[in-house]
Protein backbone atom coordinates (compact mmCIF):
# COMPACT_ATOMS: atom_id res chain seq x y z
CA UNK A 1 0.00 0.00 0.00
CA UNK A 2 1.38 3.39 -0.60
CA UNK A 3 -0.08 7.17 -0.18
CA UNK A 4 -0.80 7.20 -4.11
CA UNK A 5 -3.74 4.34 -3.44
CA UNK A 6 -6.01 7.07 -1.72
CA UNK A 7 -5.17 9.85 -3.86
CA UNK A 8 -8.66 10.32 -5.99
CA UNK A 9 -8.12 9.16 -9.66
CA UNK A 10 -10.14 12.39 -11.01
CA UNK A 11 -7.39 14.63 -9.60
CA UNK A 12 -4.92 13.96 -11.91
CA UNK A 13 -6.01 16.78 -14.12
CA UNK A 14 -4.16 16.66 -17.36
CA UNK A 15 -4.76 20.06 -18.61
CA UNK A 16 -4.25 22.46 -15.88
CA UNK A 17 -4.83 26.89 -15.62
CA UNK A 18 -1.61 28.40 -15.88
CA UNK A 19 -1.88 32.44 -15.40
CA UNK A 20 0.28 34.69 -16.93
CA UNK A 21 3.42 35.21 -15.95
CA UNK A 22 4.38 38.08 -13.83
CA UNK A 23 6.26 40.81 -15.29
CA UNK A 24 9.06 40.07 -12.44
CA UNK A 25 9.31 36.62 -13.60
CA UNK A 26 10.49 38.24 -16.88
CA UNK A 27 14.12 38.96 -16.83
CA UNK A 28 13.88 41.99 -19.64
CA UNK A 29 16.21 45.58 -19.30
CA UNK A 30 13.44 47.24 -21.08
CA UNK A 31 10.22 48.61 -20.46
CA UNK A 32 7.44 45.34 -20.43
CA UNK A 33 3.90 45.98 -21.50
CA UNK A 34 2.10 43.03 -19.72
CA UNK A 35 -0.78 42.00 -21.94
CA UNK A 36 -1.10 38.93 -21.37
CA UNK A 37 -3.72 38.31 -18.51
CA UNK A 38 -6.70 40.88 -19.75
CA UNK A 39 -5.79 43.52 -16.99
CA UNK A 40 -7.56 46.96 -16.76
CA UNK A 41 -5.90 49.38 -19.30
CA UNK A 42 -6.07 52.66 -16.68
CA UNK A 43 -4.98 50.52 -13.49
CA UNK A 44 -7.48 51.04 -10.73
CA UNK A 45 -9.92 53.85 -9.94
CA UNK A 46 -8.09 56.38 -7.57
CA UNK A 47 -11.67 56.43 -5.17
CA UNK A 48 -11.03 53.01 -4.97
CA UNK A 49 -7.57 53.15 -3.71
CA UNK A 50 -8.61 56.05 -1.50
CA UNK A 51 -11.09 53.27 -0.07
CA UNK A 52 -8.84 50.83 0.37
CA UNK A 53 -6.45 53.23 2.48
CA UNK A 54 -9.08 54.31 4.24
CA UNK A 55 -10.54 50.84 5.18
CA UNK A 56 -6.55 49.53 6.56
CA UNK A 57 -7.04 50.96 10.01
CA UNK A 58 -8.10 47.75 12.91
CA UNK A 59 -7.28 44.69 10.71
CA UNK A 60 -7.04 42.57 13.79
CA UNK A 61 -10.94 43.35 14.11
CA UNK A 62 -12.21 40.15 11.35
CA UNK A 63 -14.74 41.53 8.63
CA UNK A 64 -18.14 41.16 8.25
CA UNK A 65 -19.07 38.07 8.90
CA UNK A 66 -21.39 38.00 5.51
CA UNK A 67 -21.01 39.71 2.20
CA UNK A 68 -24.37 41.47 3.34
CA UNK A 69 -23.07 44.94 2.38
CA UNK A 70 -21.34 43.79 -0.94
CA UNK A 71 -24.86 42.08 -2.22
CA UNK A 72 -26.76 45.62 -1.27
CA UNK A 73 -24.17 47.29 -3.49
CA UNK A 74 -24.36 45.04 -6.06
CA UNK A 75 -28.43 45.22 -5.89
CA UNK A 76 -27.79 49.06 -6.74
CA UNK A 77 -25.59 48.52 -9.45
CA UNK A 78 -28.05 46.90 -11.27
CA UNK A 79 -30.46 49.43 -10.24
CA UNK A 80 -32.74 46.89 -7.67
CA UNK A 81 -33.90 44.56 -10.81
CA UNK A 82 -32.48 42.08 -8.66
CA UNK A 83 -32.63 41.43 -4.50
CA UNK A 84 -29.27 41.59 -2.76
CA UNK A 85 -30.28 37.98 -2.11
CA UNK A 86 -29.73 36.70 -5.40
CA UNK A 87 -25.99 37.25 -5.50
CA UNK A 88 -23.12 35.75 -3.92
CA UNK A 89 -19.41 37.38 -3.61
CA UNK A 90 -16.08 35.63 -2.77
CA UNK A 91 -12.91 35.66 -3.34
CA UNK A 92 -12.75 36.26 -7.29
CA UNK A 93 -14.99 34.51 -10.75
CA UNK A 94 -12.20 31.57 -10.39
CA UNK A 95 -13.82 31.33 -6.29
CA UNK A 96 -17.08 31.39 -7.62
CA UNK A 97 -17.28 29.34 -10.50
CA UNK A 98 -15.42 26.54 -8.13
CA UNK A 99 -18.10 26.88 -5.92
CA UNK A 100 -20.81 26.72 -8.22
CA UNK A 101 -19.32 23.47 -9.52
CA UNK A 102 -19.05 21.81 -5.99
CA UNK A 103 -22.40 22.33 -5.23
CA UNK A 104 -23.50 20.86 -8.41
CA UNK A 105 -20.96 18.19 -9.90
CA UNK A 106 -20.82 14.62 -8.79
CA UNK A 107 -18.63 11.83 -10.35
CA UNK A 108 -19.48 11.41 -13.50
CA UNK A 109 -21.82 14.09 -13.77
CA UNK A 110 -21.24 15.53 -17.50
CA UNK A 111 -20.31 19.49 -18.06
CA UNK A 112 -20.52 20.60 -21.57
CA UNK A 113 -17.85 23.16 -22.37
CA UNK A 114 -17.45 25.01 -25.57
CA UNK A 115 -13.61 25.05 -26.46
CA UNK A 116 -11.70 27.27 -27.06
CA UNK A 117 -12.69 28.90 -23.35
CA UNK A 118 -11.41 29.61 -20.08
CA UNK A 119 -9.71 26.56 -18.77
CA UNK A 120 -10.33 26.23 -15.22
CA UNK A 121 -13.96 25.76 -16.52
CA UNK A 122 -12.69 22.01 -17.33
CA UNK A 123 -9.94 21.57 -14.54
CA UNK A 124 -12.53 22.62 -11.70
CA UNK A 125 -14.45 19.87 -13.22
CA UNK A 126 -12.81 17.47 -13.51
CA UNK A 127 -11.00 17.86 -10.00
CA UNK A 128 -14.64 16.75 -8.85
CA UNK A 129 -14.88 13.75 -11.17
CA UNK A 130 -16.79 15.58 -14.12
CA UNK A 131 -16.54 14.52 -17.29
CA UNK A 132 -16.15 16.98 -19.76
CA UNK A 133 -18.35 16.75 -23.34
CA UNK A 134 -16.80 19.22 -25.67
CA UNK A 135 -18.80 21.30 -28.39
CA UNK A 136 -16.27 23.46 -29.51
CA UNK A 137 -16.97 26.79 -31.21
CA UNK A 138 -17.56 27.24 -34.68
CA UNK A 139 -15.99 29.12 -37.97
CA UNK A 140 -13.92 31.77 -38.12
CA UNK A 141 -15.74 33.95 -35.75
CA UNK A 142 -15.88 31.59 -33.15
CA UNK A 143 -19.38 31.18 -32.49
CA UNK A 144 -21.88 29.04 -30.22
CA UNK A 145 -23.01 25.52 -31.76
CA UNK A 146 -26.50 25.78 -30.43
CA UNK A 147 -27.22 22.58 -32.17
CA UNK A 148 -24.68 20.78 -31.18
CA UNK A 149 -25.23 21.81 -27.86
CA UNK A 150 -28.73 20.42 -27.54
CA UNK A 151 -27.67 17.17 -29.49
CA UNK A 152 -24.80 16.53 -26.90
CA UNK A 153 -27.08 17.11 -24.03
CA UNK A 154 -27.55 13.92 -22.24
CA UNK A 155 -29.33 11.98 -18.71
CA UNK A 156 -25.64 12.60 -16.76
CA UNK A 157 -25.20 16.33 -18.09
CA UNK A 158 -25.27 18.23 -15.33
CA UNK A 159 -23.57 22.04 -16.22
CA UNK A 160 -23.55 23.48 -19.59
CA UNK A 161 -20.83 26.52 -19.70
CA UNK A 162 -21.43 29.33 -21.39
CA UNK A 163 -19.16 32.78 -21.73
CA UNK A 164 -20.22 36.04 -23.32
CA UNK A 165 -17.82 37.30 -24.13
CA UNK A 166 -15.29 34.44 -24.46
CA UNK A 167 -12.05 34.24 -23.30
CA UNK A 168 -9.80 33.62 -25.39
CA UNK A 169 -11.79 34.03 -28.58
CA UNK A 170 -13.62 37.36 -27.35
CA UNK A 171 -16.56 35.77 -29.53
CA UNK A 172 -19.93 36.39 -27.39
CA UNK A 173 -23.09 34.54 -27.59
CA UNK A 174 -26.07 36.78 -29.68
CA UNK A 175 -29.86 36.86 -28.08
CA UNK A 176 -31.13 35.05 -30.89
CA UNK A 177 -28.91 32.27 -29.99
CA UNK A 178 -30.08 32.50 -26.28
CA UNK A 179 -33.56 32.66 -26.85
CA UNK A 180 -32.54 29.72 -29.09
CA UNK A 181 -30.93 27.46 -26.91
CA UNK A 182 -32.18 28.01 -23.24
CA UNK A 183 -35.52 27.11 -23.41
CA UNK A 184 -34.24 23.59 -24.74
CA UNK A 185 -32.07 22.98 -21.64
CA UNK A 186 -33.58 20.91 -18.97
CA UNK A 187 -35.20 22.03 -15.69
CA UNK A 188 -32.31 20.09 -14.49
CA UNK A 189 -29.32 21.36 -15.72
CA UNK A 190 -27.58 24.02 -14.02
CA UNK A 191 -26.53 27.06 -16.50
CA UNK A 192 -23.16 28.98 -15.82
CA UNK A 193 -23.20 32.05 -17.82
CA UNK A 194 -20.00 33.68 -17.93
CA UNK A 195 -20.04 37.39 -18.41
CA UNK A 196 -17.09 38.72 -16.59
CA UNK A 197 -15.93 40.73 -19.97
CA UNK A 198 -19.84 42.47 -20.19
CA UNK A 199 -18.59 45.89 -19.59
CA UNK A 200 -16.44 46.01 -22.54
CA UNK A 201 -19.36 44.38 -25.22
CA UNK A 202 -21.22 46.60 -27.60
CA UNK A 203 -22.41 44.44 -29.92
CA UNK A 204 -26.46 45.91 -29.98
CA UNK A 205 -28.12 41.86 -29.66
CA UNK A 206 -25.51 41.08 -26.86
CA UNK A 207 -27.08 40.55 -23.85
CA UNK A 208 -26.65 40.04 -19.82
CA UNK A 209 -28.01 37.12 -17.65
CA UNK A 210 -30.21 39.25 -15.81
CA UNK A 211 -33.54 39.00 -18.28
CA UNK A 212 -32.94 35.42 -18.34
CA UNK A 213 -32.50 34.88 -14.21
CA UNK A 214 -35.86 36.54 -13.95
CA UNK A 215 -37.51 34.27 -16.73
CA UNK A 216 -36.88 31.47 -14.71
CA UNK A 217 -33.78 29.76 -16.17
CA UNK A 218 -31.32 28.01 -14.18
CA UNK A 219 -28.69 30.49 -15.00
CA UNK A 220 -26.06 31.23 -12.38
CA UNK A 221 -24.27 34.64 -13.82
CA UNK A 222 -20.93 34.91 -12.95
CA UNK A 223 -18.58 38.56 -12.85
CA UNK A 224 -15.31 39.73 -11.75
CA UNK A 225 -13.78 42.86 -10.21
CA UNK A 226 -10.50 41.74 -12.05
CA UNK A 227 -11.39 42.99 -15.24
CA UNK A 228 -13.28 46.44 -15.62
CA UNK A 229 -13.01 47.19 -11.94
CA UNK A 230 -8.96 47.40 -12.34
CA UNK A 231 -9.12 44.59 -9.14
CA UNK A 232 -7.55 41.73 -9.75
CA UNK A 233 -5.03 41.93 -7.18
CA UNK A 234 -7.55 42.28 -4.98
CA UNK A 235 -9.48 38.71 -5.69
CA UNK A 236 -13.35 39.50 -5.66
CA UNK A 237 -15.71 37.73 -7.99
CA UNK A 238 -19.28 37.06 -7.36
CA UNK A 239 -22.59 35.63 -9.46
CA UNK A 240 -26.17 36.16 -9.60
CA UNK A 241 -29.03 33.41 -10.03
CA UNK A 242 -32.51 33.02 -8.05
CA UNK A 243 -32.79 33.07 -4.65
CA UNK A 244 -33.67 29.75 -4.36
CA UNK A 245 -30.11 28.56 -6.26
CA UNK A 246 -28.13 30.83 -4.56
CA UNK A 247 -28.80 29.99 -0.93
CA UNK A 248 -28.27 27.05 -1.91
CA UNK A 249 -24.60 27.36 -3.55
CA UNK A 250 -24.24 29.87 -0.39
CA UNK A 251 -24.02 26.50 1.85
CA UNK A 252 -20.62 26.34 0.88
CA UNK A 253 -19.14 29.52 1.70
CA UNK A 254 -17.05 30.42 4.50
CA UNK A 255 -17.53 33.30 6.94
CA UNK A 256 -15.31 36.48 6.71
CA UNK A 257 -14.14 35.15 3.29
CA UNK A 258 -14.22 38.52 1.69
CA UNK A 259 -11.36 40.28 3.56
CA UNK A 260 -12.08 44.25 4.80
CA UNK A 261 -9.89 45.92 1.99
CA UNK A 262 -11.46 43.96 -1.36
CA UNK A 263 -14.99 44.33 0.63
CA UNK A 264 -14.39 48.44 0.83
CA UNK A 265 -12.81 48.26 -2.53
CA UNK A 266 -15.44 46.43 -4.63
CA UNK A 267 -18.28 48.60 -3.47
CA UNK A 268 -15.80 51.94 -3.99
CA UNK A 269 -15.44 50.07 -7.29
CA UNK A 270 -19.33 49.60 -7.73
CA UNK A 271 -19.83 53.25 -6.57
CA UNK A 272 -17.49 54.93 -9.30
CA UNK A 273 -19.33 54.65 -12.45
CA UNK A 274 -17.54 57.73 -14.18
CA UNK A 275 -14.12 55.37 -13.61
CA UNK A 276 -15.84 52.21 -15.39
CA UNK A 277 -17.27 54.43 -18.43
CA UNK A 278 -14.05 55.76 -18.59
CA UNK A 279 -12.38 52.61 -19.14
CA UNK A 280 -14.84 51.09 -21.38
CA UNK A 281 -14.59 53.97 -23.97
CA UNK A 282 -10.87 53.52 -23.51
CA UNK A 283 -11.18 50.25 -24.63
CA UNK A 284 -13.85 50.93 -27.35
CA UNK A 285 -11.47 53.63 -29.10
CA UNK A 286 -8.28 51.71 -28.85
CA UNK A 287 -9.95 48.21 -30.08
CA UNK A 288 -10.53 50.30 -33.36
CA UNK A 289 -7.47 51.67 -33.64
CA UNK A 290 -5.84 48.47 -33.00
CA UNK A 291 -8.31 46.86 -35.85
CA UNK A 292 -6.90 49.14 -38.29
CA UNK A 293 -3.28 48.75 -37.77
CA UNK A 294 -4.10 44.95 -37.99
CA UNK A 295 -6.15 45.41 -41.25
CA UNK A 296 -3.23 47.34 -42.30
CA UNK A 297 -0.50 45.00 -41.18
CA UNK A 298 -2.57 42.07 -42.56
CA UNK A 299 -2.80 40.01 -39.69
CA UNK A 300 -5.72 38.30 -39.42
CA UNK A 301 -8.02 38.19 -35.89
CA UNK A 302 -11.30 37.73 -34.34
CA UNK A 303 -13.30 40.57 -34.01
CA UNK A 304 -13.72 41.15 -30.05
CA UNK A 305 -16.38 42.04 -27.94
CA UNK A 306 -13.96 42.02 -24.61
CA UNK A 307 -10.58 43.94 -23.52
CA UNK A 308 -8.39 41.83 -25.46
CA UNK A 309 -8.40 40.19 -28.98
CA UNK A 310 -7.02 36.88 -30.99
CA UNK A 311 -4.74 37.01 -33.81
CA UNK A 312 -2.84 34.41 -35.70
CA UNK A 313 0.32 35.21 -36.22
CA UNK A 314 2.62 35.31 -39.51
CA UNK A 315 4.48 32.80 -38.04
CA UNK A 316 4.66 29.94 -35.56
CA UNK A 317 3.28 30.86 -31.85
CA UNK A 318 6.05 30.19 -30.24
CA UNK A 319 8.90 31.92 -32.49
CA UNK A 320 6.11 35.24 -32.24
CA UNK A 321 5.80 35.15 -28.33
CA UNK A 322 9.78 35.38 -28.45
CA UNK A 323 9.55 37.82 -30.65
CA UNK A 324 7.15 40.18 -28.75
CA UNK A 325 8.78 39.88 -25.34
CA UNK A 326 12.25 41.18 -27.12
CA UNK A 327 10.09 44.18 -28.05
CA UNK A 328 8.81 44.51 -24.62
CA UNK A 329 5.01 43.37 -24.98
CA UNK A 330 3.78 40.02 -23.07
CA UNK A 331 1.58 38.57 -24.75
CA UNK A 332 -0.13 34.97 -24.18
CA UNK A 333 0.00 31.86 -26.42
CA UNK A 334 -4.17 30.66 -27.05
CA UNK A 335 -2.78 27.18 -27.19
CA UNK A 336 -3.67 25.66 -23.84
CA UNK A 337 -7.50 27.69 -23.90
CA UNK A 338 -7.81 25.59 -27.20
CA UNK A 339 -6.91 27.36 -30.10
CA UNK A 340 -3.84 26.17 -30.95
CA UNK A 341 -1.24 28.49 -33.21
CA UNK A 342 -3.02 31.95 -31.77
CA UNK A 343 -2.12 34.13 -29.74
CA UNK A 344 -4.08 36.70 -26.99
CA UNK A 345 -2.98 39.94 -26.48
CA UNK A 346 -5.21 42.49 -24.04
CA UNK A 347 -5.92 46.17 -24.81
CA UNK A 348 -3.60 48.27 -23.03
CA UNK A 349 -3.59 52.29 -23.10
CA UNK A 350 -2.55 53.58 -26.00
CA UNK A 351 1.34 53.47 -25.18
CA UNK A 352 0.82 49.77 -24.79
CA UNK A 353 -0.69 49.51 -27.76
CA UNK A 354 1.58 51.60 -30.24
CA UNK A 355 4.30 49.07 -28.74
CA UNK A 356 2.50 46.17 -29.90
CA UNK A 357 2.08 47.82 -33.14
CA UNK A 358 5.82 48.68 -33.23
CA UNK A 359 6.66 44.77 -32.74
CA UNK A 360 4.34 43.77 -34.88
CA UNK A 361 5.54 46.28 -37.42
CA UNK A 362 9.25 44.77 -37.18
CA UNK A 363 7.93 41.56 -38.12
CA UNK A 364 9.25 39.46 -40.75
CA UNK A 365 6.59 39.74 -42.60
CA UNK A 366 5.14 43.10 -41.31
CA UNK A 367 7.99 45.02 -42.62
CA UNK A 368 5.73 48.06 -43.64
CA UNK A 369 6.08 50.16 -40.25
CA UNK A 370 4.18 53.19 -38.61
CA UNK A 371 6.55 54.73 -37.29
C1 LIG B 1 -13.91 34.08 -18.86
C2 LIG B 1 -13.33 34.30 -17.50
N1 LIG B 1 -14.08 33.98 -16.44
C3 LIG B 1 -13.63 34.17 -15.19
C4 LIG B 1 -12.39 34.70 -14.94
C5 LIG B 1 -11.95 34.82 -13.51
O1 LIG B 1 -11.48 36.04 -13.13
P1 LIG B 1 -10.99 36.27 -11.62
O2 LIG B 1 -10.75 34.94 -11.00
O3 LIG B 1 -9.77 37.10 -11.74
O4 LIG B 1 -12.13 37.00 -10.97
C6 LIG B 1 -11.57 35.05 -16.02
C7 LIG B 1 -10.21 35.58 -15.80
O5 LIG B 1 -9.39 35.75 -16.67
C8 LIG B 1 -12.06 34.84 -17.34
O6 LIG B 1 -11.32 35.16 -18.41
Amino acid sequence: MKIEDTFKPYLTVKRSYKGGKSKQAVKANKKVYKLSSNENPLGTSPKVVAAIKAAIDDLHIYPDRTDNALCEALATDFNQELAPSQFLASNSGCDVIEMILRAFVNIGDEVIISNPCFVPYQSFSSRLGGVIVDVPLVGEDYTLDVAGIIAAITAKTKVIFLTSPNNPTGSYISKSELDTLLPEIPKNIIIIYDEVYRHFADADDYVTGVAYVKAGYNMVVVNSFSKSYGLAGMRVGYCYSSEKIISYIKQLSKPFIINKLSSAAAIAALEDRDFINEVVRTVHEERSYIYAELDRLDISYTPSQANFYLIEPPMAAAVFIDHMMSEGVMVRPADNFGAPGKVRISIGDHEANLAVIAALSSLPDCSSSIL
